[in-house]
């Protein structure tokens, strides 16, 4: 059966590297993006088979049935998806917290990973007609902790994630779908850019992470490629993998 994969917030960091990797596994791959339409199209040249960019916001519900639609009607019908648009803002204690923010961030990590699986159940369930598939939603490792200070209404989002792809894998599960969830830990992309940049802040986060280093996006793109699997990951469905470098999960060792 031929794959195709539409992965949302695919022209930079994790999803441009599952982009990469799915390509080379022979899916054929359409590659969302929002603002950053040179980087998604200069993805897909570089791809080789089946690519394409499609443009759409995520929380847009009428964008996200045009992408949905693009893609079927570029690449046939659809069997993979994976959600990794995501914004991190509202660097806010509470008492700061703006409602326009909040809501915007709301409307894009959660409301739009939902609008883009009700799309792909639509396709991909064969209660429907279509023939199954598989989901990967990218939460983070917020979602366990409430976030680093200044991000509980981030992580807040990553946990909505985290509750409702457990229940849309329960609720999809005897139509053919699985659905799963990854949590990256601090990752060098553009999202983490700014704070990257400062040798002493990636010191200081590299210290509660147990491997001793932040991640790679490549490093994420890897489970989640397992997790896409038909072949590798068939019987797993409502779970989570942590790419974390064992932060959170793992003490730090001593002296970290
Ligand atoms: N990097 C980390 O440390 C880390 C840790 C935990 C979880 N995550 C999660 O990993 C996912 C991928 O992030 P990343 O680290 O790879 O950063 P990234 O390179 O900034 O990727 C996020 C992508 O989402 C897109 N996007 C944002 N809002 C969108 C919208 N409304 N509609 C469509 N696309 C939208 C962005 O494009 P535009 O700029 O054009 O909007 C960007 O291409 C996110 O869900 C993030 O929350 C990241």
């Amino acid at each position: 059966m031929s794959r195709v994969l539409l992965i949302t917030g695919g022209a930079s960091g994790i999803g441009a590297e599952v982009a990469r990797l799915a390509a080379a596994q022979g899916y054929a791959v359409a590659v969302n993006y929002r603002s950053k339409r040179d980087k998604a199209e200069a993805l897909v040249a570089g791809l080789g088979g089946k690519a394409i960019a499609v443009p759409g916001d995520v929380a847009d519900p009428s964008e996200v049935e045009a992408m949905f639609a693009a893609t079927e009607k570029a690449l046939g019908p659809l069997t993979h998806l994976v959600n990794s648009a995501g914004l991190y803002v509202t660097q806010a204690r509470v008492e700061d917290f703006d409602a326009g923010d909040l809501a915007r961030l709301f409307q894009v990590n959660v409301i739009g990973t939902m609008l883009c699986c009700r799309e792909a159940v639509r396709r991909m369930s064969t209660a429907r007609g279509g023939k199954g598939g598989a989901i990967v939603n990218v939460s983070s490792m917020a979602a366990t902790t409430g976030g680093r200070a200044g991000s509980s209404a981030y992580a807040a989002t990553k946990g909505a994630i985290d509750v409702f792809t457990q229940g849309l894998a329960r609720e999809v599960a005897a139509e053919g779908i699985r659905a799963n969830v990854v949590r990256p830990g601090f990752t060098l992309t553009d999202m983490t850019a700014a704070t990257a940049a400062d040798p002493r802040r990636v010191a200081a986060i590299a210290a509660t992470i147990p491997i001793g280093r932040i991640g790679t996006a490549l490093e994420s793109a890897w489970p989640i490629m397992w997790l896409l699997s038909d072949e590798q990951a068939s019987f797993v469905s409502g779970t989570a993998i942590n790419a974390s470098g064992g932060g959170f999960v793992i003490g730090a060792p001593a002296g970290r």
